[in-house]
């Protein structure tokens, strides 16, 4: 009747478990004392500051992390609770962020000692699930090994899940991971990520997941002043700039772009900016004689945008 147990080597023992944070035992009083000795403050304003829009997402992470502080505070006056359970899903298109915030979680999670070691691993069903029978069980265990002390995020989590095979592998890396997202909750976070209709119809075909997962943080799409906002955060973070009219090329690019088919979010913004790069050092390439000042070298113009297929009138 009984499940065998899995344990993942390589958790912190359950006694530790108890008390496991660096600063749990320090006698803080007050939010302010844990904010400070956990410094998540600072992640949290980096949170804010680095990441365009996201509004609903950031209000959230902000409530958790008041939850945690209020549990920090509460067990150091010895209020007895079951640690909480800090399981989520991240849903939205592609794009959208989801990988970013979930590293991001994964160091509030570790300043407030939640997960020891606070890294992320980011998987798929190819890396939990084996192609013959025996294989997956190790397969699964060897990856929760690797994430325990952090945060594993499984994108595109449902396809775990394949009602149509019944004998999918996917339903032994399911059962192995709902036994540990229960058992080691205390040293392990998971992080279920992917489109939101797939994942609510996963989750009505797995009960199970479902009530482990106690909080469900839903990306939107970003507005089209978001991405451009995007796109000179990441341009500026490459020391690039846009030369003079080619914010404005970048705004119609933009436009164009989001009615067009595969638009992702901030990784096709991204991509753009890839796709300008490479076009402006050919550009520059073909000049052989000229000296490059730090300008040119930094610079996107006008042309290195219109050069995109985006532009090209469709076909007739
Ligand atoms: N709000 C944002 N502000 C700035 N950059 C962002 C934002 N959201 C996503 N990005 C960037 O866009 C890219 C894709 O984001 P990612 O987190 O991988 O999306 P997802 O996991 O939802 O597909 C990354 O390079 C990320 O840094
Ligand atoms: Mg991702």
């Amino acid at each position: 009747m009984n499940a065998p147990l899995y344990s993942i080597p390589g958790a912190a023992p359950a006694a530790a478990a108890a008390a496991p944070s660096p600063g749990a035992d320090s006698g803080a009083r007050t939010v302010n004392q844990v904010l400070a000795e956990s410094q998540i403050e600072t992640v949290m304003d980096e949170l804010d500051r680095d990441l365009v829009g996201l509004t609903p997402v950031k209000a959230r992470i902000r409530d958790i992390s008041a939850l945690l502080v209020i549990d920090k505070l509460r067990r150091n006056l010895g209020l007895e609770a079951q640690a909480p359970s800090l399981h989520m899903s991240f849903t939205g298109n592609p794009g959208t962020g989801k990988t970013t915030v979930a590293m991001r979680m994964a160091q509030i999670l570790h300043r407030l000692g939640y997960v020891r070691k606070g890294h992320l691993v980011a998987v798929t069903r190819d890396d939990l699930v084996g192609q013959y029978i025996g294989h997956t069980a190790p397969k699964t265990k060897e990856v929760l090994k690797k994430a325990m002390g952090g945060v594993l995020f499984i994108d595109e989590a449902y396809y775990l899940y394949r009602p149509e095979n019944e004998r999918d592998y996917g339903q032994e890396a399911i059962e192995i991971l709902l036994q540990v997202m229960e058992n080691q909750r205390d040293d392990l976070v998971v992080i279920l990520a992917g489109y939101k209709d797939r994942m609510d119809t996963f989750f009505q075909s797995n009960p199970g997941m479902s009530s482990r997962i106690a909080h469900h943080l839903d990306f939107p799409d970003y507005a089209q002043g978001e991405l451009l906002q995007i796109g000179e955060r990441m341009l500026d973070g490459m020391h690039y700039r846009f030369g003079p009219g080619a914010q404005q090329v970048f705004a119609e690019y933009l436009a164009l772009r989001l009615q067009q088919p595969h638009f992702a979010n901030a990784r096709s913004v991204r991509n753009a900016l890839d796709r300008a790069r490479l076009r402006q050092a050919s550009r520059l390439f073909a000049d052989r004689d000229r000296a490059l000042s730090k300008d040119d070298l930094s610079t996107i113009e006008v042309a290195d945008l219109r050069a995109s297929r985006v532009f090209a009138a469709p076909a007739a």
